[in-house]
């Protein structure tokens, strides 16, 4: 049995709490953190979570139960200082998105757990909707060709991501997909948001991108919370034209499992989605404790999202200036 500590008891905290840990019989929650006496009183009222097991800090909670682990679904606000006082305290950390708002701070957090030799990996977990891998195999094999032009959209009217940075909140799992889907790094990245950003702070409702992956291949991005249109799953409606054909993920309204295939022709083929056997979270959870217990790793590493971050980064700077933005590599 895996022990772990949660900080972070708001929202999304309640949901882990309630839908992913009960999924999991060699894994459980011994103490919950969070800095705010009214969140620990909600989240007590929401769940039935025992009042002894609450603490104000991590590291009474650690000094207490004993926990190797932890898991941070903590405000963004958090996350540089969270990280920071877990894995100086010693312990493995499955951090929420976004890791970091600059890459100057995820290489340095990243480079303390590599140090320590701890266990650090972020909540990617659009990775692990069932059509990924299958789309990411389909990319590898060159199902379609050279790949020419590729777009993406999200919309979804979600009160959430209307009334915070969408680049922020959204934009960083698309960005985090990217990479993995195609298997290349960012170059640089054009952005305009739909209202003024000055900082990651400054909340808006979406945008349109301009993604340039290595390799030349360019990808036509939009995030929109307004407007009347069909909803898009989660990680979006994807078209990726090949010289080949045209690989389509993703179909409104909120079909995350469709994926298809059209040759040049107009006929179209549908491609199997096998079930994963865990899903989303629950499949990045499996395989962060996996990994603290010494098999596998985690399904995003925190040196490897230090890229996305990168991507992130780029693109809070774009909207800022106006300019095309180089995003940083090392
Ligand atoms: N992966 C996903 O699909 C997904 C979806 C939704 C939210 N999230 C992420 O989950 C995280 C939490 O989301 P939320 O909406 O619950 O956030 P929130 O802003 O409501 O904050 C959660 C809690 O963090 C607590 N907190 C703030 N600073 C703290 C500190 N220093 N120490 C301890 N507790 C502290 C707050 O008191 C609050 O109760 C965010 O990082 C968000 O991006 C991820």
């Amino acid at each position: 049995m895996t022990d772990l500590i949660q900080i972070g008891l708001g929202p999304w905290g309640i949901d882990w709490a309630t839908n992913i840990f009960p999924q999991f019989t060699d894994a459980k929650v011994t103490g919950w953190v969070d800095a705010s006496p009214g969140a620990r009183a909600a989240f007590v009222a929401e769940t039935g979570a025992d009042p002894a097991t609450m603490y104000a800090t991590v590291e009474e909670a650690l000094e207490a139960t004993g926990a190797v682990a932890v898991i941070a679904p903590v405000a963004i606000g958090a996350h540089a200082a969270v990280a920071r006082q877990v894995l100086e305290a010693g312990a493995h950390l499955l951090l929420e998105k976004p890791f970091a708002l600059d890459t100057a701070t995820a290489r340095e957090l990243a480079g303390l757990a590599a140090e320590r030799g701890l266990v650090f990996g972020i909540d990617q977990n659009y990775r692990i909707f069932p059509a990924a891998p299958v789309v990411r195999d389909l990319l590898e094999r060159q199902a379609v060709g050279t790949i020419r032009r590729v777009s993406l959209e999200w919309h979804r009217i979600h009160q959430g991501v209307r009334d915070s940075n969408a680049l922020v909140e959204l934009a960083i799992h698309h960005f985090d997909l990217m990479r993995h889907l195609f298997g290349r790094e960012a170059v640089a990245i054009t952005c305009v948001p739909v209202t003024p950003v000055q900082s990651a702070q400054d909340r808006t409702p979406g945008a349109s991108l301009i993604v340039e992956l290595d390799g030349g291949l360019t990808i036509d991005y939009v995030l929109s919370s307004q407007g009347v249109d069909a909803q898009t799953p989660w990680p979006g409606v994807w078209r990726i034209s090949g010289d080949e054909g045209l690989i389509r993920w993703g179909a409104a309204p909120d079909d995350h499992r469709a994926v298809s295939i059209s040759n040049g022709d107009g006929n179209t083929t549908a491609i199997e989605v096998p079930e994963l056997p865990l899903f989303e979270r629950a499949g990045v959870l499996r395989a962060f404790i996996d990994a603290v217990e010494g098999t596998g790793a985690p399904t995003s590493p925190a040196a490897d999202n230090a890229h996305s971050v990168a991507m992130l980064e780029a693109a809070l700077t774009s909207a800022r200036t106006g300019q095309r933005t180089r995003v940083e590599q090392w």
